[in-house]
């Protein structure tokens, strides 16, 4: 088998989209690992005054909070604003009933892969599901957070957190869903890095790297 097969070095994750993701994966795992931590503080015994673990472990969780916040709504901006287009072209294959049954065929090894923007359908709406987790996540937490600090940020935020409480009817249902949504982000990154690899390896393409360098690789002639 030789190897003269030609490919396009085409450029699709500007730097800010890459930063943000790798900035956004950090979070994510920080506010996984030390939100765990708040609900159940195992590392510290009950009864000292002078150890304040908790306090850190809170304090780090906020400050992954609001980059979290931060992330999304800079995310939301690029996404409809930014120069390039290809998160929104890929808008036109999620409303395509052609391109779902392309992208279906093509996971299950009966067809070749083909979309118009840099998502097909099908992470589309993966990443809109999540996001859509994600702004529950900021909403629920800056309504904790408000609970807690009734100054600045916090009692800017107040009637805002008011209205999230009413909502969800009562402060105990908001840690509840704050906490039980976690879940979605531990089976999240599994996927995730599982069908990243898979993507590249079965698309013969430059999935994962494309998240570092911003280039992909597209087959230009059939290998012999
Ligand atoms: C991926 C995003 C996030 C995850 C996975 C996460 C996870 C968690 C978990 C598991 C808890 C413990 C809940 C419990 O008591 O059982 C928690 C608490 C909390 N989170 Fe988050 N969180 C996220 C985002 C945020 C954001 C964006 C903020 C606000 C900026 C925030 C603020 C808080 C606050 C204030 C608490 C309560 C801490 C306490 O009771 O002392 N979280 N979070």
């Amino acid at each position: 088998m030789s190897n003269t097969s030609s490919y396009s070095r085409d450029y699709v994750f500007s730097t800010a989209i890459r930063v943000f993701h790798w900035l956004r994966a950090l979070s994510i795992v920080m506010l996984v690992i030390t939100g765990f931590y708040i609900s159940w503080p195992f590392l510290v015994a009950y009864g000292g005054t002078d150890n304040l673990m908790q306090g850190w472990v809170r304090f780090a969780h906020l400050v992954f909070g609001f980059i979290l916040v931060a992330i999304t709504l800079a995310r939301a901006y690029l996404f409809f604003f930014s120069k390039s287009d290809i998160e929104r072209r890929s808008f036109k294959d999620l409303i395509s009933p052609r391109m779902w049954i392309k992208v279906l065929k093509a996971y299950a090894y009966i067809s070749k892969k083909e979309q118009t923007g840099v998502y097909n359908p099908l992470q589309f709406v993966t990443y809109f599901m999540l996001t859509m987790v994600i702004i529950v996540m900021c909403v629920t937490g800056l309504a904790l957070h408000a609970h807690v600090y009734h100054e600045g940020m916090g009692g800017m935020l107040y009637p805002f957190a008011e209205w999230v409480v009413v909502a969800f009817g009562g402060l105990a249902p908001v840690r509840e869903v704050h906490h039980f949504l976690t879940w979605v982000f531990v089976i999240f990154v599994v996927v995730h890095v599982y069908m990243a690899i898979f993507s590249g390896v079965r698309f013969r393409h430059n999935a994962v790297d494309s998240i570092v360098s911003g280039y992909d690789y597209h087959k230009l002639k059939k290998e012999k």
